[in-house]
């Protein structure tokens, strides 16, 4: 029986409870894939509490989850792209999230229009790349913004979490500099195994910034301020999230130093961008030069348990749930 967790108001991680469900029709153009991972993201909570509600009225009931990895087992008569026991991912582009006009990945099985997945090769760990999955895309593009040179230095907040965690592990294959930072000292260890070079652990935001070339920052409100003051003149900023606030406070004078601000957001990856930037991340696992993050499974039914993990930043790693 095909299953999906859902909610039916917006409130704490109790509010998600699996349930039984029917498979909708699979349209001419869809595909039906069964899921083997779907990986749990902050913004996942922040649509549940209804800090960040969807953009309909009346969305319950409401299925989380931005992605889902799995096997296609049904594809649509005018189908080519995509075959019966394709691995496929879907970041539920446009569809899933705050437009819920699809559900999202927390469920058995997953039906999507075939230009919301790229095909993966047969051969790659599905866990592996669902723990990268939209975290790693989202640090890949925000990389992209940032036009680094090969040594130059940039800082990644949030270094622990999906995207700075993404973030740092590509910084590293693509042979920059990264700068890490946490707000827990206890994370310092970690982060330099996994290749920061300078850890910047945040009681004192201030003086632990040192230089640099970029700056990538999933966290916004909390260190926005000292991280263009650490920019070098003519640096660049990329925002692609604000897990501590959205309220950025800049000062004029740092504009005239040239510093450049930008931002990314995946509700703009299109069903082209998804597969090259899925190509470029697979080359890169599959010759080693990029380590996927590790994680944690946990049952669909324990969806409200990884959402409590998360706020509470009490997990290390990546949080799937698997069927
Ligand atoms: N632009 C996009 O397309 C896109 C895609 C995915 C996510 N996002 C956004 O990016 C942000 C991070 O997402 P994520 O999935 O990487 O989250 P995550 O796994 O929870 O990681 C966030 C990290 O930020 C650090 N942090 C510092 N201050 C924090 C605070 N006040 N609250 C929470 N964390 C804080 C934490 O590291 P320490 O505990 O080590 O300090 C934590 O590990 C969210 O706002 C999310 O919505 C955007």
């Amino acid at each position: 029986m095909p299953v999906a967790v859902q909610m039916t108001s917006y409130g704490p991680p109790a509010v998600l409870t699996v349930q039984d469900v029917s498979l909708p029709p699979l349209g001419a153009t869809d595909v039906r894939f069964r899921v083997e991972a779907a990986p749990v993201n902050r913004a996942d909570l922040e649509i549940r509490s209804g800090t960040w509600p969807v953009h309909r009225d009346d969305p319950f009931p409401y299925t989380p989850g931005l992605e889902a990895v799995g096997v296609v087992t049904e594809t649509g008569d005018a189908v080519e792209a995509v075959d019966r026991g394709d691995r496929v991912i879907t970041m539920m582009q446009g569809l899933g999230g705050v437009h819920a006009t699809y559900p999202g990945g927390y469920q058995s099985h997953v039906t999507v229009p075939a230009d919301h997945v790229a095909v993966l090769p047969g051969a790659v760990d599905p866990r592996a790349i669902a723990s990268l999955g939209l975290a790693a895309v989202t640090a890949h593009q925000a990389l992209d913004r940032l036009a680094l040179a090969a040594a130059d230095r940039v800082l990644i907040h949030g270094a622990t979490g999906g995207v700075g965690g993404a973030a740092l592990r590509l910084a590293r294959a693509l042979g920059l500099t990264p700068i890490a930072s946490t707000t827990r000292a206890d994370n310092e260890e970690v982060l330099r195994d996994l290749g920061a070079d300078r850890v910047a652990v945040l009681e004192d935001v201030e003086d632990d910034l040192p230089p640099v070339d970029g700056v990538l920052d999933p966290v916004g409100q909390a260190v926005f301020t000292p991280s263009i003051a650490a920019l070098d003149d003519g640096g660049r900023y990329c925002l692609v999230g604000a897990a501590s606030g959205a309220d950025l406070a800049l000062s004029a004078w740092d504009l005239m130093r040239g510093v450049v601000l930008t931002g990314y957001s995946t509700e703009t990856l299109d069903g082209s961008a998804l597969r090259s930037t899925m190509r470029r991340l697979v080359a890169l696992l599959q010759s080693g030069a990029l380590t996927p993050p590790p994680y944690e499974t946990l049952p669909l039914a324990e969806a409200a348990t990884a959402h409590r993990q998360m706020e509470a930043r009490a997990h290390r790693g990546r949080l799937l749930l698997v069927p």
